[in-house]
Order: C-alpha cells, then structure tokens, then sequence
C-alpha cells in the first residue's frame, strides 16, 4: 500500500468570488514510503497548492487524500495529527516562524504533540536543530534576526523535530547562495539517510531535484504533467522544455553532443553520471553503443 495517495485531488481558491481559480484539477498521484520525491512546474503550476493539500493545511473543493490507506478528512477534528505525521516547510519560512526565541519555535511542535518533559523536549529541539545544521548559539536569539539561510534552518528544524513520518519542504533553496544552498540540500540528505523518512522536495533547481530525487514528479497548469523515475523524467528535455522547464546543465550538455553526432547516453543527470558515460563514449568511441 502507498504511503501517500491522491484520488482526483481538486483545489479552487476563491470558489464563487470574481477570482476563482482552479489550482489543481484532479491530481491522482502515489507516493510509497522511504522515496525521495522531487517536486517541479513553472510558477504557479500548483505545487505549494497540492503539498499544503498533503498535510491538511487546504482542504481540497474534492477528491482524497490517503496516509495509510486512510481518508486524512475522514474525521476533521483530527487534521491536527496529520500534520505532525506530514511535515511542511513552507515556502516563506517567515510564515513559520513566530516564537521570542528560535529554541521555542523548535520546541512548539514537539510541545504541542505532547512531549512536555523538559530534558526530552530539550533532547528533541537540540536534535532538530543539529539535524538542519543550525548552531547551538543561534537558539537563544529572535528568529527575526537571523539570515535568510539561518531562518530557512530554524523552519526545517521546528518541522523535524515533530519526527513526521513525511517531510515536506517547498522551495527549502529559494533566494539562497550556492554554497547557502548546497548546505541545506546536503542536510536535507543526511537527514533522510539517518531517518529512512518519505521526503517531498519542491525546487526550481534542476540540479538538486538531479541530485537527490529517485522519482520526480512534474506538475503543469494544475495538472500532474508526468511522474516518473528522475532519468525517464529529464530524458524528456523536449516535453521540459515545452511547459516552460528546463533539464539539468549536465543533461544539456549531453543533449548538444548527441546533437553533434557523438553516440553518447543523453540519461545522465547528476556529475557522476556525466563522468561515466563521458569514460563510457571514449573507450568505446567509434564503436556503436560504445558501452565500456
Ligand atoms: N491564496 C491564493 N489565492 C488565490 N489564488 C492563489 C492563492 N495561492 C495560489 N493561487 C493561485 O493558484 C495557482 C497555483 O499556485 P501555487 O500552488 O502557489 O503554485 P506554485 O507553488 O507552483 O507556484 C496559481 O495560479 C496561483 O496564482
Ligand atoms: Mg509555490
């Protein structure tokens, strides 16, 4: 059975006002547990729509949403559980932020979900904050007056330290430098590595959905474009290309040589990938399929 399943999923914001707007169609898609799932699609394509959906932030026009094989609106008065067990990061962790100190806003999830003793709470925030690489002596300060970088960490660590089960994060990247970014993606890895959790990652860059994503979904308009293994997804640069999104550089560079005549394997999406099949052409340059 699927961790997470949506049946015809449908969401319309200003239902009945001048501004209505379908936001998501119909969405059928299903996530099994302990995946790595990417999330893309141009502005606007539905994505913040459909995770807020997932962890019962919005409550869709119609159609299911599934954890364990069980409707989360089944009984609403326990959406509350949903969200400890689906675990959102929002797009503007700003949003999310609004504690004296970054160590309550850590500890208000967990307190709220019933842990109230003290040394465990504290074992579990100092966790937390340690798994999305913030430093012990930013704990003690306002969250308004850390950096972009340093709220974007105090956001994943109040969402970690309820330990849902699905971790969610939209746009975790968005506005920081590479190295800013880099840090985050890497703790993001490392956390879904010690934990085995389900983790949705939405992000505009190509290269880190190429990164760490066994399956990516794409959405398009409100509609789920494809869903598919990261190599079946970017094999499609055309179909990318066509809803407004992009290939990996790695990609695009293969994508040229094949244009140029060389028989190379134009699947690869990650450096290391690049690496073997530039080694793979070489060896076997000349030779059809040249597979070393
Ligand atoms: N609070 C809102 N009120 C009205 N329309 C909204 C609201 N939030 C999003 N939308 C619209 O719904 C569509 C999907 O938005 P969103 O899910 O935020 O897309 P994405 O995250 O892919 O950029 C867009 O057309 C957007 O303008
Ligand atoms: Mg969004």
């Amino acid at each position: 059975m699927a961790l997470i399943e949506t049946q015809n999923l449908r969401y319309i914001y200003g239902k009945g006002t001048p501004f209505e707007k379908v936001a998501l169609h119909g969405a059928d898609i299903s996530i099994n547990e302990g995946e790595f799932i990417g999330v893309i699609g141009h502005t606007g394509s539905g994505k913040s729509t459909l995770v807020q959906l997932l962890n019962g932030l919005l409550k869709p026009e119609s159609g299911k949403i599934l954890l364990n094989g069980v409707d989360i609106w089944a009984k609403p008065k326990e959406i509350r559980k949903v969200r400890f067990a689906v675990g959102l990061v929002f797009q503007y962790p700003e949003y999310q932020l609004f504690e004296e100190t970054v160590y309550k806003d850590i500890a208000f999830g967990p307190t709220n979900k019933g842990i109230h003793n003290k040394d465990e709470l504290d074992a579990v925030v100092r966790r937390a904050a340690e798994f999305a690489g913030l430093k012990e002596s930013l704990l003690e300060k306002s969250p308004f007056d850390l950096s972009g970088g340093e709220k974007r960490r105090a956001a994943i660590a109040g969402v970690i330290a309820m330990e849902p089960k699905v971790l969610i994060l939209d746009e975790p990247t968005a506005g920081l430098d590479p190295k800013g970014r880099d840090r985050i993606l890497n703790q993001i890895k490392k956390y879904r590595e010690q934990t085995g959790s389900t983790v949705l990652l939405v992000s505009h860059s190509m290269e880190d959905i190429a990164r760490v994503a066994d399956r990516v979904l794409v959405m398009n308009h409100g509609n789920v474009e494809m869903f598919d293994t990261t190599e079946n997804v970017f094999k499609q640069g055309e179909h990318l290309a066509e809803i407004g999104l992009k290939v990996p550089q790695v990609t695009q560079v293969f994508l040229e040589l094949k244009k140029l005549g060389a028989d190379v394997d134009t699947g690869v999406y990650t450096m290391e990938q690049a690496k073997a099949a530039a080694l793979a052409y070489l060896r076997g340059a000349g030779t059809e399929g040249g597979n070393a």
